[in-house]
C-alpha cells in the first residue's frame, strides 16, 4: 500500500522547523537528528518493497509513522493557532500575561517535539523487528512481479464480446487504409474497460487477417523483463526451437525479427503498455517498414500511445450503455441473451447500474450470479450487499486489484491528488477550477521553476486524465479541463485507499467515528458529510480539533461549531443550508479555502478579514426558499 500521505507529511514537518530556526535553537531542539531520523523514513517508506505493502506488519509499523507524523502536524498547528490567536486578543494590559502564555505554548511545542524525535528513532530502530526488509535491486523484483502480473492478465474470450462493432469497424478502417507509414493505432482506456477485448476482436477479424502479411501478440503489463518481451515476439513470429532461442543474445534476438519483418507488411499488438521504456525496448525490433504496417497500442495512458507514434490515431471506447451492459450481464449470468426470468429483471437491473458500464465490473457481477440459485431471495441478497461484492468479496478484489494497478504506478504527488476525489459526491461532475484551488489549499502542489501553483496543479489533472483516473466530461474553449468525473469503481478505489491511509473519512454521522478512529492521532485529517442525515452536535466531538478539511455537502444546515475546528485548512459547505457565517470564523488561522457556492449567504461577517492565509473564496447565494424551519416552500426558484 501506497504511503503518500505519511511521506507527504514527514516533508512538511522537516521544512516547517527549517523554516522556523529561531523557535528551533530557543527549543534546543537537535534538528540534525530530527531530520536525519525524517530523511531516513521518507527513504524507507519509498523502498519498502511493493511485495511487502500488503502485509499486515508493515502496514502497522507505517501506520505508527503515520501518528507521529499526524502528531507532529498537529502541534505545530495548534502551536500556529494559538500564536495568532494571542496576538489578536493581545491589549497592553495584558501584556506579561500574554508573554507567560507565549512561554507556555512554546514550552508545549518544545515538549511535544522531543516527544516526537525520540518516537521517530524508536520506529527507525524497529523496523528490523518488524521484519521490514528494501528493495535490494530492480532486476530481482521485475522478474518476480511480472510473474505476478502474467496472472492478473484477463482471460479474454472473443466469442462472447458485446457490442463493439462501430469501435471494430473504425479501428480495421485505420489498419487497412491505404498508408505507407507504420502508423499506431491506439486504444486508450481505464482498466477492465475491454480495450484488450476490443483489440483481440479486431486482431481476428477477416479482414484484418487478410490484410497483413504476419501478426504478432506481446502482452507488456507493468512490469516487464527485456529478453522476455523480444523473446516472446520472435517466438509468436518464427517459431524457433528452444535451443536455438537460448543461444541467441538479446542482439540476436531482436536482429532476427527486424529480418523477419523487413520484407512484410506486419501488424503488431502491443497490449497493456504502461511505460515508455517498454516500447523503447522492443522498438528495435520492427523496421519502419513503408507497406503499410501497422501497431495496436493498449495502454491506459494517453501518453505512452503518443510516444509510440506522435502522428498515430488513438481511439478511446465508451463504457457500456444500459442496454448493452445488460445484454453482457445476461451473457455471463445465463450463458446467453435475453435469458433473465421476468421476475430477476428488476433486481439484475438495479444491480448492473451499480457498474457504471465498466465490462470487467459487468463479467464479475454477472460471474458471480450465473453460480447462485436463480431466484428473487438469493438475488435480493446480493443486491443487499453489492457494494460489498463490487470492491470487497472475493469477485470484487479482482476488479478491485486490476483496477489498483493504475494508483500503484501514481507517483506521490498525484495520489493524494487522487484521494482527493472522495471528498466530493460520487457521480457528481467537479469544476476543475475548484478542485485546482482545493489541491493548493490542501499543500499537494510542489513548486516547480517559475510556474505557478495552479499551472503545475493543471498539469497533474492533465496526468491523471492521460492515466485514464477521471474523464473529462467538458473542456473549455482553450482545450484545457474543465469539468471532470471519476468512474465510480475508480471512486471506490480511492475510498478505500483514502480510509487506510486515514487521508479522509466519510459521511460521519452524528459525530460518531469508526471506533479504531477515536483519538487525536489516528482521526482522520478529512471529513465530507454528504449525508441526508442531520450531523447533530454531541460530547465526543474532540476529533474535530484535528480535522483539517470538511466538505459538508448535507442538505442540513451546517451547524458545526467554528471552535471546535481550529485546525481547518478547507472548509467546503456549497449548496448547504446556512444563511449566515459566525464571526468566529476569522479565528481559522489556517484556513486556506473558503467555498459558499449554493448557500444563502449574502453577507459576510468582517472578520473575514482576519483570515490572512486565506486564498480561495468562493462566493454565489442562491435565492433561499424555505421557510425559516429550513422546510422548502412551495415556489419555484425564479
Ligand atoms: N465488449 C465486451 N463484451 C464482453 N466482455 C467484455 C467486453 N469488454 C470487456 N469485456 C470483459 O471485461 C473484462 C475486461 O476486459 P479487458 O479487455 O481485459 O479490459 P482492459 O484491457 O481495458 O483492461 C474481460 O473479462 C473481458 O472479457
Ligand atoms: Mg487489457
Amino acid at each position: 500500500m501506497a504511503e503518500s500521505a505519511v511521506a507527504f507529511l514527514l516533508e512538511k514537518l522537516g521544512a516547517f522547523l527549517s523554516s522556523q530556526l529561531d523557535l528551533v535553537v530557543e527549543l534546543d531542539i537537535n534538528i540534525c537528528s530530527l531530520q536525519n531520523d525524517l530523511a531516513l523514513l521518507q527513504e524507507f517508506l519509498k523502498d519498502v518493497d511493493a511485495r511487502q505493502r500488503d502485509s499486515e506488519r508493515v502496514k502497522v509499523w507505517i501506520s505508527q509513522i503515520r501518528n507521529v507524523a499526524f502528531r507532529a502536524e498537529d502541534a505545530i498547528d495548534r502551536y500556529v493557532y494559538e500564536v495568532e490567536f494571542q496576538k489578536r486578543r493581545g491589549g497592553s494590559s495584558k501584556k506579561t500575561a500574554n508573554h507567560a502564555r507565549r512561554l507556555k505554548i512554546r514550552q508545549e511545542l518544545g515538549t511535544e517535539i522531543q516527544g516526537i524525535n525520540k518516537m521517530l528513532q524508536k520506529i527507525t530502530a524497529s523496523r528490523l523487528d518488524f521484519g521490514i526488509e528494501f528493495r535490494q535491486s530492480d532486476e530481482g523484483e521485475a522478474s518476480h512481479s511480472s510473474k505476478i502480473l502474467h496472472k492478473v492478465m484477463p482471460i479474454v474470450e472473443e466469442t462472447d464480446v458485446v457490442g463493439f462493432e462501430q469501435d471494430v469497424k473504425i479501428l480495421s478502417e485505420k489498419l487497412t487504409i491505404e498508408n505507407p507509414r507504420r502508423t499506431a493505432v491506439s486504444i486508450v482506456g481505464m482498466g477492465g474497460l475491454g480495450k484488450t477485448t476490443l483489440a483481440r476482436k479486431v486482431y481476428n477479424s477477416d479482414d484484418v487477417k487478410k490484410h497483413f502479411d504476419c501478426q504478432a501478440w506481446v502482452y507488456v503489463s507493468q512490469k516487464w523483463e527485456h529478453r522476455e518481451l523480444l523473446q516472446s515476439i520472435l517466438e509468436k513470429l518464427v517459431n524457433p526451437s528452444k535451443q536455438e532461442i537460448a543461444k541467441m543474445n538479446l542482439e540476436g534476438i531482436e536482429n532476427k525479427s527486424k529480418e523477419y519483418l523487413s520484407t512484410r507488411r506486419y501488424l503488431l499488438v502491443i497490449d497493456d503498455i504502461w511505460d515508455k521504456l517498454a516500447w523503447d525496448t522492443v522498438r528495435g525490433a520492427f523496421p519502419e517498414g513503408k507497406d503499410g504496417s501497422r501497431i495496436i497500442v493498449t495502454t491506459r495512458r494517453e501518453e505512452v500511445a503518443l510516444y509510440v507514434d506522435p502522428q498515430g490515431f488513438l481511439h478511446k471506447p465508451q463504457c457500456l450503455d444500459e442496454r448493452k451492459s445488460w445484454d453482457l450481464f445476461c451473457l455471463r449470468a445465463f450463458g446467453s441473451k435475453g435469458g433473465c426470468p421476468e421476475g430477476l429483471r428488476k433486481i439484475g437491473k438495479q444491480m448492473v447500474s451499480r457498474c457504471a458500464g465498466l465490462p470487467l465490473a459487468i463479467t464479475v457481477l454477472g460471474g458471480l450470479l450465473s453460480v447462485k440459485q436463480k431466484t428473487k431471495v438469493a438475488w435480493g441478497k446480493v443486491l443487499k450487499r453489492i457494494t460489498y461484492e463490487l470492491h470487497e468479496g472475493e469477485d470484487g478484489q479482482n476488479i478491485q486489484r486490476i483496477l489498483r494497478l493504475s494508483y500503484d504506478v501514481l507517483p506521490d504527488y498525484l495520489r493524494s491528488c487522487f484521494l482527493y476525489f472522495r471528498l466530493f459526491p460520487e457521480d457528481s461532475e467537479i469544476d476543475a477550477e475548484e478542485l485546482i484551488q482545493l489541491w493548493v489549499a490542501e499543500g499537494f502542489i510542489q513548486e516547480r521553476g517559475q510556474e505557478t501553483m495552479e499551472e503545475v496543479a493543471e498539469d497533474y489533472l492533465e496526468e491523471l486524465v492521460d492515466r485514464s483516473l477521471i474523464q473529462v466530461v467538458k473542456r473549455n474553449s482553450t482545450g484545457g479541463v474543465n469539468k471532470r468525473r471519476i468512474h465510480n469503481l475508480l471512486f471506490y478505489l480511492s475510498i478505500s485507499q483514502g480510509e487506510e491511509e486515514k487521508f479522509l473519512c466519510m459521511n460521519v454521522v452524528g459525530n460518531h467515528l469508526p471506533a479504531n478512529n477515536v483519538g487525536s492521532t489516528s482521526a482522520p485529517r478529512r471529513v465530507a458529510i454528504h449525508s441526508k442525515e442531520s450531523f447533530s452536535k454531541n460530547s465526543n466531538s474532540s476529533w474535530l480539533g484535528s480535522v483539517r478539511s470538511m466538505f459538508w455537502y448535507s442538505d442540513y444546515s451546517f451547524q458545526q461549531s467554528i471552535n471546535d475546528l481550529k485546525l481547518l485548512r478547507v472548509l467546503n459547505i456549497k449548496g448547504s443550508y446556512i444563511r449566515r457565517l459566525p464571526k468566529e470564523i476569522g479565528l481559522l488561522v489556517h484556513l486556506r479555502f473558503l467555498g459558499l457556492e449554493g448557500t444563502y449567504i449574502e453577507t459576510l461577517p468582517s472578520s473575514i478579514g482576519m483570515l490572512r492565509n486565506l486564498q480561495t473564496l468562493r462566493l454565489g447565494a442562491r435565492l433561499d426558499t424555505r421557510d425559516n424551519n429550513g422546510r422548502q416552500l412551495d415556489g419555484k426558484v425564479p
